[in-house]
C-alpha cells in the first residue's frame, strides 16, 4: 500500500473474487522489489471502477480532486526514482491482471512544461491490455517553475525521466508477471511527442515502437516563434482574426478541390494578407497596415540573423481554433514561452518578453541549450534505425501550437542524415499529416482527426484506422501502415465523407469528385 498518507480508496461496487485476492497479494509483494535509485515504492490493487487519490499535486486527465479511476483490475505501482542528488522522477505503472496482459508495455509522456503523470493515457493503455506507465518528467507541477531549481530537473524533463521510468517499468513487469515483456511501445503527443522522438535518439533500446504526435521538437526555436507570434497578435482583435481566417479559406480552402474549411496541403497555400489592407482608415472589414504586417509575421517562417531557417511558419487556417487559440494568441503572454525564459534561460521569475523579443533572447536561450539540451531536433536516429525500432508520427495540418512543417522538416532531416532512400525510411519512420486536425486532436468539422491516437479518439479498433494498433502491427507483424482512416466527430454533414484516408508522407491526399471521396496519390 502507499503508506499512511495514502490512499483513499473508493469502492464503486465489485465483490472480490478468489483470483482477485491472489492478484492483490502479488501486487502487495511487488512493493518489496528492490530497484536501484528508487527510494519509495508503493503498490495498491485497484479493481475495475475503483479510484484512488493520486500521490502527486497534478495529473493530466484528472480533475482538481486528483481521483484516478481504472476501468479494469490493475496493480498500481507508485515509485520515486532519484535521478541525481537534486532531482527525482515520479513514476506510476498500471499492471492489468496476468490473464488480461498481452505481453506489451506502453510508456506515456507529458504535455507543455508540465510534470504530471498522464492518467488518461495509462488508464486507456491498461484497458487495452498493456502494462502502462507514466512519469512526471522530473517535476511534480503543471508549470515550469521547478525548472529553475536545478539543471538536473531540466535534464529529467528533456529526456531522462522517460528513460528511468521505462527501465523501472520493465523491471516491475518482469517481477509481477514472472516473465519479461515481449514488446515495449511509447505513445505521446506535443511535449510527449518530443519526449518520444528524443528517446529514440538518446535511448534507442527503450522502445520497439514509438507513436509520436505533433512533437514539440525544435523546442527553443518553437517557443521563440510562439513568443514572437504572441506579441504580434496583440495588434489584432478576435474580429480581425475572423476576417483573416475567412480570407485564408477564400484563398486556400479550394486548392484541394473541396470547400470544407480544410487546407489539405499548407505548403500549397501562399496566403497574401495584403488583400485585407484597408484603403484609408481601419474599418471592421479590413486591416490596418500594422495589422497586415503582424499577420505576415505570424504567417512567415522564422529566420535567423544569417537567413537560416529556425522554424517553419504556423499553419494557415488555424485562426481562432478550439480552446488552444488563446494560449498563444490571447491578450496575455504565451505562458510556456514566458516561463522558459523566466525559469530556464534567465532564472528571473519577473521576466516578461519585451516588444522587440528576438535574436538576443534566442541567442541567450541557445547558450543555455548548450548546457541543458532540450531542443530534441538531432536527426541522427541511426542507432534506433539499426536496432529495428519503428517510429510512427502524425501531425495535424491546422496545428495552432506547433507548425506541421516542423514534422515534415524533421523527417527530411533524418532522411538526409541517414542517407536513406524512401523504401528504407519506410522501414522505420513514417509520417502522417492529418488534414484539418488541430493540436494532437480536434480540428475543422470535416477533419477526420479521430485516428486512435488517444483513448477518446478511438472510433474503430481495426488497425488500419487506429494509430496505436497500426504501430503494434508494424512491430509485431512487420507491416507498417500505408494509410490510416480517420473519422470526423460528427457525421451530420452529408456533403463531406464521415471518414477520410490519411496518407503516409510523401503521398498526398487528393479529392476524387467522381467517387466523392479522398484517396492517396504518390507524389510524382
Ligand atoms: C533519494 O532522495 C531522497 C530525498 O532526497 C533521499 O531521502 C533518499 O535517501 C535517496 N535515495 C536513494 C536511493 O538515492
Ligand atoms: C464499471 O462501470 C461501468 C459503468 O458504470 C459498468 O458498465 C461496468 O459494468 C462496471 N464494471 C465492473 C467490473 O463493475
Ligand atoms: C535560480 O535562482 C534561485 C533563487 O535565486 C536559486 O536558488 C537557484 O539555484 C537558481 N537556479 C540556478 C539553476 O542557478
Ligand atoms: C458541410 O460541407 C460543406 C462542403 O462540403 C461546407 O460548405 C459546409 O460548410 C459544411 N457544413 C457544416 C455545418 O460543417
Ligand atoms: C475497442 O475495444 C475496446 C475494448 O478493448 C472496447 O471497449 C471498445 O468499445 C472498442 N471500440 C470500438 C469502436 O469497437
Amino acid at each position: 500500500m502507499f503508506g499512511a498518507r495514502l490512499p483513499q480508496v473508493f469502492l464503486l461496487g465489485l465483490v472480490a473474487t478468489a483470483v482477485a485476492l491472489t492478484d492483490t497479494q502479488r501486487c502487495a509483494r511487488l512493493a518489496k522489489t528492490h530497484i536501484k535509485n528508487v527510494h519509495s515504492l508503493d503498490t495498491l490493487y485497484l479493481r475495475a471502477n475503483e479510484s484512488y487519490r493520486v500521490p502527486a499535486s497534478c495529473g493530466s486527465g484528472l480533475g482538481d480532486d486528483l481521483l484516478a479511476q481504472t476501468s479494469v483490475n490493475v496493480c498500481v505501482v507508485h515509485a520515486i526514482y532519484n535521478t541525481s542528488r537534486t532531482s527525482a522522477t515520479r513514476i506510476e505503472v498500471w499492471l492489468p491482471d496476468p490473464d488480461a496482459w498481452y505481453g506489451r508495455i506502453l510508456g506515456t509522456g507529458g504535455g507543455g512544461l508540465a510534470g504530471c503523470v498522464d492518467y488518461d493515457d495509462i488508464k486507456w493503455g491498461s484497458s487495452i491490455h498493456f502494462a502502462a506507465f507514466g512519469h512526471d518528467g522530473g517535476h511534480d507541477a503543471p508549470n515550469g517553475v521547478a525548472l529553475a531549481k536545478s539543471d538536473e530537473i531540466i535534464i529529467d524533463y528533456a529526456t531522462r525521466a522517460l528513460h528511468v521510468a521505462t527501465v523501472t517499468s520493465k523491471l516491475l513487469v518482469r517481477t509481477y508477471y514472472g516473465r519479461p515483456h515481449d514488446n515495449a511501445y511509447y505513445n505521446g503527443c506535443s511535449n510527449g511527442g518530443r519526449q518520444g522522438v528524443r528517446n529514440a535518439h538518446d535511448f534507442p533500446d527503450d522502445f520497439d515502437g514509438i507513436l509520436a504526435g505533433a512533437p514539440a521538437f525544435n523546442f527553443i526555436n518553437l517557443l521563440a516563434q510562439s513568443n514572437i507570434a504572441n506579441l504580434a497578435s496583440h495588434k489584432l482583435k478576435d474580429d480581425d482574426w475572423a476576417l483573416v481566417k475567412k480570407e485564408v479559406l477564400r484563398q486556400c480552402d479550394g486548392l484541394d478541390g473541396l470547400h470544407d474549411e480544410i487546407v489539405t496541403d499548407p505548403d500549397a497555400c501562399q496566403f497574401l494578407p495584403e488583400v485585407l489592407l484597408c484603403q484609408g482608415a481601419k474599418r471592421a472589414d479590413c486591416l490596418s497596415p500594422e495589422q497586415v504586417e503582424a499577420v505576415r509575421t505570424i504567417h512567415s517562417p522564422l529566420y535567423g540573423q544569417s537567413g537560416e531557417l529556425l522554424a517553419p511558419r504556423l499553419d494557415p487556417g488555424a485562426e481562432l481554433d478550439t480552446g488552444l487559440w488563446p494560449l498563444i494568441f490571447g491578450p496575455s503572454f504565451y505562458e510556456f514561452g514566458q516561463q522558459w525564459w523566466q525559469y530556464v534561460v534567465y532564472n528571473d521569475s519577473t521576466w516578461e518578453p519585451s516588444p522587440d523579443f528576438g535574436y538576443k533572447e534566442i541567442a541567450d536561450a541557445n547558450a543555455r541549450e548548450a548546457q541543458v539540451p532540450v531542443a530534441s531536433f538531432d536527426p541522427d536516429l541511426s542507432a534506433f534505425h539499426k536496432r529495428g525500432g519503428k517510429l510512427l508520427t502524425y501531425h495535424g495540418t491546422r496545428d495552432i501550437l506547433i507548425p506541421s512543417g516542423t514534422s515534415l522538416w524533421y523527417y527530411q532531416r533524418v532522411q538526409r542524415a541517414l542517407s536513406l532512400p524512401p523504401s528504407a525510411m519506410d522501414e522505420f519512420y513514417r509520417l502522417f499529416l492529418i488534414p484539418g486536425m488541430s493540436h494532437c486532436y480536434l480540428g475543422a468539422d470535416a477533419s477526420a482527426w479521430q485516428i486512435g491516437q488517444i483513448g477518446f479518439t478511438v472510433w474503430s479498433n481495426a488497425s488500419d484506422s487506429h494509430a496505436l494498433f497500426a504501430l503494434v502491427d508494424w512491430v509485431e507483424k512487420g507491416t507498417g501502415p500505408e494509410t490510416i482512416r480517420g473519422s470526423t466527430l460528427t457525421t451530420t454533414n452529408a456533403t463531406t465523407p464521415p471518414t477520410r484516408l490519411h496518407c503516409k508522407y510523401p503521398a498526398k491526399s487528393v479529392w476524387q469528385p467522381d467517387v466523392q471521396d479522398w484517396t492517396c496519390i504518390e507524389s510524382p
